[in-house]
């Protein structure tokens, strides 16, 4: 039986199906209490520490409300104010954190450093270090995802066809690290995942190979296409995402011409008529309502979204709770 306290949360890959099935039963729970208001002071005088090295809504939100309704408490930390300025490496912040605290949450998305500077702060960490993003993966998007198809298509979510769509703007073909995470997560559900996206944007080969892996052994599948309509047509959940605003530092003209040139890969009502009848349109947000989808469908009908993001909460709550506290 997994021993949760003191795990870190860095890839969902490193905690097996029934380890994630014990997070979502948890984060399902947590939603109830919730609902009616009933405490869940799972984590008295406990401390996480957000390290954020860029912007969130979301995230840093979910953890700061979901440490406050588990009954502990969060110390924000911008980095640019932390001695990471001047140079502290990962070890000593990872040290000196770990013997005031209960966690370590970060978000660190810088290409090639980001993983990287998560998998050193775990190397010497005492406490779980929890990944709010880096450049890989963000295990705490794709975890809310999986409840929110749960709670709307039924538990059994073989033969589903989740559509992955996207077409990223920037300068570096970097991986994504919600695709990256969504497409390593789904097919152990039994899921029929399909990626879109435009040529010349491929995930990486190792990542293909493992959601392939995932599929063959639950009975899911994983097919890519270029060609959009492929993916909306009898799609039961589509996630459109067109990433060009995201990278920051960049040389706008060239995302410019990049928006440009994808810039039919936008979710349209008309893309959405293609969508199976009770489809589902979910985004991880911030939407770019200019470049990537057109109001009516992310107002409309098939649109979970903001169901999506209050399960960030409940199953961020999941996470600390477990990690910080469960046995
Ligand atoms: N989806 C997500 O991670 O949102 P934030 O960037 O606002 O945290």
């Amino acid at each position: 039986q997994t021993i949760f306290r003191g795990k870190h949360f860095i890839t969902l890959t490193e905690w097996t199906k029934e380890e994630i099935e014990t997070l979502l039963e948890c984060s399902y729970e947590l939603k109830r209490a919730f609902a009616v208001d009933r405490p869940t002071i799972y984590l008295p005088n406990k401390t996480v520490f957000l390290m954020f090295f860029e912007q969130s809504t979301r995230t840093r939100n979910s953890m700061e409300a979901g440490i406050t309704q588990l009954g502990g408490h969060a110390h924000f930390l911008d980095t640019s104010n932390m001695q990471i300025a001047h140079g502290e490496v990962a070890k000593d912040t990872a040290v000196i954190l770990s013997r005031m605290g209960h966690a370590i949450a970060c978000r660190n998305c810088f290409w090639k450093v980001g993983n990287a500077y998560l998998r050193e702060m775990a190397k010497y960490s005492t406490v779980p270090i929890i990944n709010m993003q880096d450049d890989l993966y963000h295990p705490l998007q794709a975890i809310a995802d999986l409840m929110t198809i749960q709670e709307k298509k039924g538990r059994d979510l073989r033969n589903l066809k989740v559509s992955i769509i996207w077409a990223y703007a920037t300068t570096h073909k970097k991986p994504i690290s919600v695709p990256v995470s969504q497409v390593l997560l789904f097919p152990r559900w039994g899921i029929d995942v399909t990626l879109a996206y435009p040529e010349g944007y491929d995930l990486p080969d190792w990542v293909i190979e493992k959601a392939k892996k995932y599929a063959e052994e639950n009975g899911g599948s994983l097919k890519i296409t270029h060609d959009q309509e492929e993916a909306y047509k009898d799609a039961d959940v589509v996630f459109p995402k067109n990433w060009g605003n995201w990278v920051t530092n960049e040389d706008t003209a060239v995302i410019d011409s990049l928006l440009e040139a994808n810039k039919h890969w936008k979710c349209t009502e008309k893309m959405m008529s293609l969508t199976a009848k009770d489809s589902l349109y979910m985004h991880a947000l911030p939407a770019d309502r200019v470049n990537e989808v057109e109001d009516s469908v992310i107002d409309g009908p098939h649109s979970v979204i903001y169901d999506e993001a209050e399960n960030r909460l409940h199953t961020a709550k999941a996470v600390m709770a477990l990690t910080m506290g469960g046995r």
